[in-house]
């Protein structure tokens, strides 16, 4: 119909309308000042790729290329990196106030070619420049106002930590100046420099923001740009100057990365793919819900992270909301970017595009029933209908892949109870959608999810201020808000911290029982109860003379499967309130403190009479100081510039498995464990492998101090091996390590399998018998994951 010909009601009744393309000249011409072609930025100059390879990006919705662009081999990355390290005393020295400024020049300067930057992700990547204009680069500028915010802050904040150093960076396709953004952005605020490899999908921003830096006069090296594929980021992951590597993109790659940075000691954040629920309860407003579907499954062609892919529908609405659903879904203009009437665009790339028709017809072959509305497609570009599968089995193709297109799945379920079930029957945890009018039912809802972050009556809703990344194998780190400040910075001290002389692997003797001729023997504690071992095997525990003090069980593979089932059944533990659990740890306290006398005596045969006497005297006191920090470790209520408050509450990761220092038997176990147990978290600990007898003395403690059974589980045995099965158990939700550079390794290259997040000591002595480095908010950091929960909230 053409629009100019209707009268204006019958322009009302249809909601017709003509094209509205958006002027694309202006870009074009910046890419024609280049002559098309791109060199990397390094040192803040474009540089010729080393090698001489360029490689092409193009416009998905036409196949028109746009650009040429450097591919990236290891000597760019090195120049890049040594660029990076050649910048950061410079960039150090400066005062917060003045990085803060170069933040808030950044944000401006992005303000100021917001709608160049718009363009350009648009023709570069195919999403609709309604999105781009109004949500990507909005975003983009409040990340760097935020964090100029940070920078100015930073020395008050987070008095004794100080920047990682050389950051690398590796972002994805689907959001490309707004990942850069929340890469670039906290790494600068806390003192790192960067370097930033783009996708090779869409690396056009990222150069344009590399022209923005030299225009706020940023000093050369502090953000450094390398364009190229995956053989770039494998170089920028495997340098050896890079402290710290952030990744946003596929699980797989994550996991690789995971694998890649096990022997070294940089940091590392990811934040993986996703399967999110879309949980609608029969008193839902529908006709929002089903707007929300709008955003959450077709917002960027379905290529978000946290797109809520997987309908769950209440059983007694589910024909009515389908219907609504088709009716909207029948009324979305896929077509052309860069028309501002456009719902949805083009796929970024032919082998997505693929990737996407064949999940779906994988999915047809499982029986689904898939329906398309009846809309026109261009004739040319990558273009893909929004697609709505019902009839999904839970276990199919697309329920648990990520399809990253405009694919939805729909299931149904009866009861909350269920539908939070079917929500997490996933192996992701990024983001979930919780609609219904009952508060009650909502925040129930949501606080049972697994999931980084959950909007209630809402969807894909972003603030710098509120931190995003998940649970499970969606990732590990934050990115916005406080806690995402943290994965960029380290404490002072730990930095400086010797390393521990290498050990790990050192055989530890079994023998058979021979408990006749010794003084004491233990057993394995696991569920509130004294177990005996699987392998019927005891290692002996001498003292620091040579004298066989006692025996402890080899604890096996099974020993820990019995012990990790245990803690998931103790689970309940992360719902006693904050003040049940410190009421415990005092009893805990009191328990420890009724016993101190025969507990030193026996610990002063391994470590001397002084050191037993101050650990017991400061393992009181941590006891003590976990008790108080169990109700006082709390989230925060952000304010996001929307109709909204986002809940950051702190959450326990779950199992955790820990590999407990050798050198303080008691202050060690008591250091690592508490944190874990005050945040609601279950443990799996492999004490002391110089001092094992200790978990005797432990468990005859908890016994009495009515810690739950389950809560706090001890396998004594080989540190190596036990430390190898916990990482790969897929039911440990994380795993700390303590010990030298190969154990450390160890734990982080067997976690890999379900991407649980590790802490170690990276190899480095603490000593916990001091309160700085032994105790506090850094290990509670660890200790917690966050999650934001989207509330609707005033006017
Ligand atoms: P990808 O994970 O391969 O690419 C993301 C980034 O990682 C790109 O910059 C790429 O060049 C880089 N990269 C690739 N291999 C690497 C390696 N070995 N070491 C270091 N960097 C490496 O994702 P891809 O292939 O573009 O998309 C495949 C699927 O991944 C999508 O269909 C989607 O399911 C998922 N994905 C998830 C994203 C998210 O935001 N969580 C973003 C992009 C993709």
């Amino acid at each position: 119909m053409n629009p100019a010909n209707t009268s204006v009601v019958e322009k009302f009744r249809t909601m017709d309308y003509g094209v509205a393309p958006e002027d694309s000249g202006l870009s074009f011409a910046w890419l024609d000042q280049f002559n098309r072609r791109f060199g990397h930025f390094i040192g803040g100059a474009w540089t010729a790729p080393a090698q001489g390879q360029y490689f092409e990006t193009s416009d998905p919705s036409t196949g028109d290329k746009l650009a040429d662009i450097a591919e990236g081999s290891a000597a760019d990355v090195n120049a890049a990196v040594t660029a990076a390290r050649a910048a950061l005393p410079g960039w150090q020295a400066l005062t917060p106030h003045a990085r803060a400024r170069f933040l808030y020049a950044l944000a401006r300067q992005v303000q100021k070619h917001s709608r160049r930057l718009a363009v350009l992700e648009t023709i570069d990547n195919g999403k609709p420049i309604r999105e781009s204009r109004d949500i990507d680069i909005p975003l983009v500028v409040r990340h760097f106002y935020y964090h100029a915010g940070w920078a100015q802050l930073l020395a008050q904040e987070f008095p004794g930590y100080q920047a990682c150093g050389v950051v690398g960076q590796i972002i994805p396709w689907n959001f490309p100046l707004l990942m850069l953004a929340w890469k670039i952005a906290p790494a600068l605020a806390t003192g790192n420099t960067v370097v930033l490899k783009p996708a090779e999908f869409t690396p056009l921003t990222a150069l344009a923001f590399a022209e923005l830096c030299n225009e706020v006069g940023l000093p050369p090296g502090v953000v450094n740009i390398v364009t190229g594929d995956g053989t770039t980021g494998e170089a920028l992951v495997v340098h050896p100057g890079v402290d710290k590597i952030a990744f946003t993109g596929s699980t797989e790659v994550g996991r690789a990365i995971r694998r890649a940075t096990a022997d070294s000691h940089q940091k590392l954040s990811l934040e993986l793919g996703g399967k999110s629920p879309f949980v609608v309860f029969e008193d839902a407003d529908l006709d929002s819900a089903v707007e929300g579907l709008v955003d959450g499954i077709w917002l960027n062609q379905g290529q978000v992270c946290c797109a809520g892919s997987r309908l769950l529908m209440q059983e007694s609405i589910a024909a009515q909301l389908s219907r609504k659903l088709q009716a909207r879904m029948a009324t979305l203009r896929v077509g052309s970017p860069l028309d501002k009437t456009t719902d949805i665009g083009a796929i970024v790339a032919p082998v997505q595009l693929k990737r996407i028709e064949g999940l779906v017809a994988q999915g047809v072959a499982e029986g689904a029933t898939c329906w398309q509305p009846d809309i026109a497609l261009p004739a040319r570009g990558l273009y893909y209908k929004p697609t709505l599968f019902t009839n999904v089995h839970p276990t199919s193709v697309v329920a648990q892949q990520e399809i990253f297109g405009p694919v939805l799945a729909a299931m149904t379920f009866r009861t909350p109870a269920e539908a939070v079930e079917l929500a997490n029957n996933t192996a992701y945890g990024l983001a979930a959608s919780v609609w219904s009018e009952s508060v009650n039912v909502a925040l129930q809802v949501a606080s049972r999810i697994k999931a980084g972050v959950v909007w209630v009556n809402s969807t894909n809703l972003f603030d710098a201020a509120s931190g995003f990344g998940g649970y499970r194998q969606s990732g590990f780190g934050r990115e916005g808000g406080r806690e995402g400040l943290r994965e960029y910075l380290e404490p002072v001290w730990f930095r400086k911290a010797p390393l521990l002389a290498r050990t790990a692997g050192a055989d530890i003797g079994a023998r058979e029982p021979d408990t006749a001729a010794i003084d004491r023997t233990v057993k394995l504690y696991i569920g509130g109860k004294q177990v005996r071992p699987d392998s019927g095997y005891s290692i002996e525990c001498r003292s620091s003379k040579g004298v066989l003090l006692g025996e402890v069980p080899l604890g096996n593979r099974k020993d820990i499967r019995n012990a990790v089932e245990a803690a998931g059944r103790a689970h309940q533990w992360a719902n006693a309130t904050a003040h049940n659990r410190a009421q415990v740890l005092y009893y805990l306290a009191e328990n420890l403190s009724q016993r101190t006398q025969e507990i030193t005596s026996r610990l002063s045969a391994v470590v001397g009479r002084r050191q037993a006497s101050r650990e017991l005297k400061l393992a009181i006191e941590r006891v003590f100081s976990y008790a108080a920090w169990a109700d006082k470790y709390e989230g925060a209520v952000h304010s996001p510039p929307f109709r909204n408050v986002s809940l950051a509450m702190n959450e326990a990761l779950g199992t955790v498995g820990v590999v407990c220092p050798e050198s303080a038997p008691l202050l060690g176990f008591l250091s690592m464990v508490l944190p874990l147990v005050a945040a609601g978290n279950c443990v799996v600990a492999v004490p002391s492998a110089a001092y094992p007898l200790i978990v005797g003395d432990l468990y005859q403690v908890l016994e009495t101090s009515d810690v739950p059974g389950g809560v706090i589980n001890m396998v004594t045995g080989r540190p190596p091996e036990l430390l190898k099965v916990l990482a790969e158990h897929d039911d440990v939700d994380a795993v700390w390590c303590y010990g030298d550079e190969i154990l450390c390794a160890t734990a982080k290259r067997a976690s890999a399998g379900n991407l649980k997040q590790v802490w170690t000591n990276e190899g480095r002595q603490i000593d916990f018998f001091s309160e700085r480095q032994g105790e506090g908010r850094w290990y509670l950091d660890h200790a917690h994951q966050v999650k934001n929960i989207w509330v609707p909230y005033g006017e």
